[in-house]
């Protein structure tokens, strides 16, 4: 992985080429946890190279499991001795740690982990699953270095989530897959990556139905054993490349993420005037001349991703008029909207919900809809990256630039993206990295 911290970004042109898509960053750590339910060892291929493999790694091991990451495999061996406490030292590094409190209550019984972290992109609570969990019959306490839970028998239950919560359904799938009797849960969410984990434990012997109207019923068994999946392409790392071209005039070819994981996002850039070739292996898209611009709004599947809204608001900067988008699943996922004003970008924020109905945070002071005008010359500049979705956003907007940027927060990137600099590099675009 590199090691730089910065990178410098000379605008290059358009981007143009094909990149290889990795698997999915949030599949394949949510494949690792469950793997810690089976009585052997699981493989997961195609894994990303990214840092969020590696720290998820490291926090499997401190409760004692076994795991090899070798390239693009990882293999967990929950070996015959996990233990409950996972260390404080992994606490706000990524959304791990709560999901793994089902699996380890299985194990072992009685289990403490940190407080999850993740990008800051909102207040991210974890009531969600902490309800969850003790419907599941689970004993939780939440403290100030996080959560502390026991339990001597999960049983099956009713769930409904207040949001269908990408996290919260897959602690529901990992706990209730081992628990006695029937678990039914309500208002799931059914993001690829969630059902991803679905086939992932139906393939270790779980048995999980799907169906219409966001519903999951899980009648538990009493074991399960080790499986090995092959990731699918990662539909956010897809989009990002496919709006880099498009925002450079270019054209990206991406390979290896199935089309019926990116629609909305191809319909979406198709309605703003973008021309797709699609095959069973590959997606290019481009554009003749100026695309239009677009009014988007962020929903749960099969709706517009939130992670894609960075890279489509950095495109709406570069088209002919005026754009808008309205951010309904994270409350405070604009603010890396900062650094593209600072480069020239007129881009207006509102705590009103600007497209489609009243969101869940119509009535807050969260400024999570902008007004962008497309055209306005954006200046190179020093930007410090928020989070993984702005890290790449920033790329793109250091590459629309008039003048080079300075990038700093490579790890960031490196967190969810696998070997951005090279893919980005091949592409055409000159970075220097800078230690
Ligand atoms: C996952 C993804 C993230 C993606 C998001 C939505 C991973 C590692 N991350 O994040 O990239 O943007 O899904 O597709 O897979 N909420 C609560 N209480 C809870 C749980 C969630 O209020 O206990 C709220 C959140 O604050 C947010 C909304 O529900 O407003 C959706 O969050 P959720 O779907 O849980 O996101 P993550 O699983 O954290």
């Amino acid at each position: 992985m590199n090691s730089a911290t910065m990178w410098r970004i000379e605008p290059s042109g358009p981007l143009v080429g094909d990149v290889e898509i990795s698997g999915s960053k949030n599949a394949v750590t949510k494949l690792m946890v469950a793997s810690l339910l089976a009585e052997g060892p699981s493989t997961v291929d195609n894994a990303p190279r990214i840092g969020d493999v590696d720290i998820t790694a490291d926090m499997l091991r401190s409760v004692g499991a076994g795991v090899s990451v070798d390239g693009s495999t990882v293999i967990v061996d929950p070996a015959a001795g996990l233990e409950g406490k996972v260390p404080v030292t992994y606490s706000g590094l990524n959304r791990v740690p709560i999901l793994l409190v089902g699996p380890l209550l299985h194990r072992v019984g009685e289990v403490s982990v940190p407080v999850v972290g993740g990008d800051r992109i909102g207040t991210r609570p974890i009531n969600f699953h902490v309800e969850a969990l003790r419907a599941l019959g689970a004993e939780i306490r939440v403290t100030d270095e996080g959560l502390e839970a026991k339990a001597a028998r999960l049983h099956g239950a009713r769930v409904r989530l207040p949001f269908p919560s990408v996290g919260a359904t897959e602690t529901v799938l990992l706990t209730a897959s081992l628990a006695e009797g029937r678990t039914v849960l309500e208002n799931a969410a059914i993001e690829p990556e969630v059902v991803e984990l679905a086939l992932f434990l139906q393939r270790m012997g779980a048995r999980i139905e799907l169906r219409p109207d966001r519903q999951f019923v899980i009648e538990g068994v009493s074991r399960l054993r080790g499986a090995h999946q092959r990731l699918g392409g990662d539909r956010i790392e897809a989009f990002s490349y496919l709006a880099a071209g498009l925002a450079t005039r270019g054209s990206v070819r991406i390979i290896g993420c199935a089309q019926d994981r990116l629609v909305t996002a191809i319909t979406t850039l198709q309605r703003m005037g973008a021309r797709f070739e699609i095959t069973d292996e590959t997606i290019a898209a481009s554009a003749d001349g100026l695309l239009g611009p677009a009014a988007v709004s962020t929903r749960p599947h099969p709706g517009f991703m939130t992670d894609w809204q960075a890279p489509l608001v950095v495109l709406f900067t570069q088209v002919a008029g005026m754009s808008v988008l309205h951010e309904t699943v994270f409350e405070d996922r604009l603010s890396y909207l900062a650094a593209l004003r600072a480069m020239g970008a007129q881009i207006e924020l509102f705590d009103q919900c600007l497209v489609g109905e009243a969101c869940r945070f119509h009535q807050g002071e969260w400024l999570h809809s902008a007004v962008v005008r497309g055209g306005c010359p954006m200046e190179g500049t020093e930007m410090d990256m928020p989070d993984i979705r702005g890290a790449f956003a920033y790329v793109i907007a250091a590459a629309v630039g008039t003048s080079p940027s300075v990038v700093h927060g490579v790890r960031y990137l490196e967190r969810g993206y696998d070997r951005v600099f090279e893919k980005f590099s091949s592409l055409g675009l000159r970075i220097s990295e800078i230690h």
